[in-house]
């Protein structure tokens, strides 16, 4: 009998090998406060929830929205301010193009050739969407900056289902300004943060209307102080201004109802003060 159960063990492992892209973030729940998902409010017609593997290892959650090739959030903890910033190649999903392909994110050349059956640009942005663009470049929702010493967070951080069309005097300024000054300031009493940065989709798009141009990005953290309360802070900005503002979790939330217009949205567990 016991063998038989190490068996089912051993084959639901390995089916959970091959599904890091799916119907839900069953394997990376660790990048959520109390495991807890934003509800679905947020969710598009067409998502996939992918958790975020690069190197044998999980890095994050990103919820993904096919239709538009844009992220709608990516989840991580917050691991310090700066590290080196990595050579950046930005890498692809592969088993967005087929469920057979590797779950590492992986860079064009190193896909195998054997899964591609069609094009990968039908099935998520891929470089050539950002040439040529001035306005615009790769917005990262999930910075390679806030992970400190974890050069592999930072590395994975660099996949086109993390980054969106950024307005990039607002990636150069104002966001740049919260990542790398609000976020170290507001998390300094934390023992550990959770972050989910979001992007509202648009009414245009780059690349032939192939890539959503978010009309905001925004960004909220819930995190246990070090005298055991929690903190929670919000912020967000219009992705055609160079400026970001500062928002309670409530104040979000209510917006984020109203933008998305999918239902009352909630981004983290209950315990997260709203005000
Ligand atoms: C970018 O511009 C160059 C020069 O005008 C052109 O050759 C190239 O095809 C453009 N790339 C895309 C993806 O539009
Ligand atoms: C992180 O890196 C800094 C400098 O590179 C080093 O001083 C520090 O000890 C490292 N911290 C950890 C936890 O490895
Ligand atoms: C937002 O809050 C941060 C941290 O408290 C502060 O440094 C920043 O100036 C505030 N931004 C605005 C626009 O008020
Ligand atoms: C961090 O703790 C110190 C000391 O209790 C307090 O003065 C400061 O306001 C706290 N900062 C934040 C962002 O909570
Ligand atoms: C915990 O620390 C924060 C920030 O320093 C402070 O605002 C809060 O009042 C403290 N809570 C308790 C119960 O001490
Ligand atoms: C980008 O933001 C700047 C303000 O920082 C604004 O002047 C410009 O029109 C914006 N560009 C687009 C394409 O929205």
């Amino acid at each position: 009998m016991l063998w038989l159960l190490l068996l089912q063990v051993w084959a639901s492992c390995l089916w959970l090998g091959h599904s890091e892209v799916g119907t839900s973030f069953h394997n990376c729940r660790k990048f959520f406060y109390q495991n807890n998902t934003p509800n679905s409010a947020l969710n598009p017609k067409n998502p996939a929830w992918i958790c975020q593997r690069y190197n044998n290892g999980y890095h994050y959650a990103t919820l993904y929205d096919r239709d538009r090739r844009i992220p709608i959030y990516s989840a991580y903890t917050y691991q310090g301010e700066r590290g080196s910033r990595p050579t950046k190649t930005w890498m692809l999903e592969p088993q967005l193009i087929d469920p057979t392909c590797p779950s590492d994110m992986q860079t064009v050349s190193t896909i195998p050739k054997d899964c591609i059956r069609q094009p990968i640009s039908q099935s998520q942005a891929v470089n050539q969407d950002y040439d040529n663009q001035t306005c615009f470049n790769r917005g990262h929702l999930n910075p390679s900056g806030q992970h400190k010493n974890n050069s592999l967070a930072q590395i994975a951080t660099f996949t086109l289902t993390n980054a969106v069309p950024q307005n990039s005097t607002l990636n150069r300024g104002a966001w740049r300004s919260y990542e790398q000054n609000t976020m170290p300031q507001r998390s300094k009493n934390c023992t550990k943060t959770y972050v989910i940065v979001g992007a509202v989709p648009g009414n245009t798009a780059i690349a032939n209307g192939r890539v959503n141009v978010p009309s905001h990005i925004w960004a909220s953290a819930c995190c246990k102080m070090n005298n055991n309360t929690m903190s929670a802070w919000a912020v967000i900005a219009q992705n055609k201004e160079n400026k970001v503002q500062n928002l309670t979790l409530e104040e979000l939330e209510t917006k984020l109802s109203r933008l998305y217009n999918r239902g009352k949205v909630s981004l983290f567990h209950k315990n997260c003060p709203r005000k």
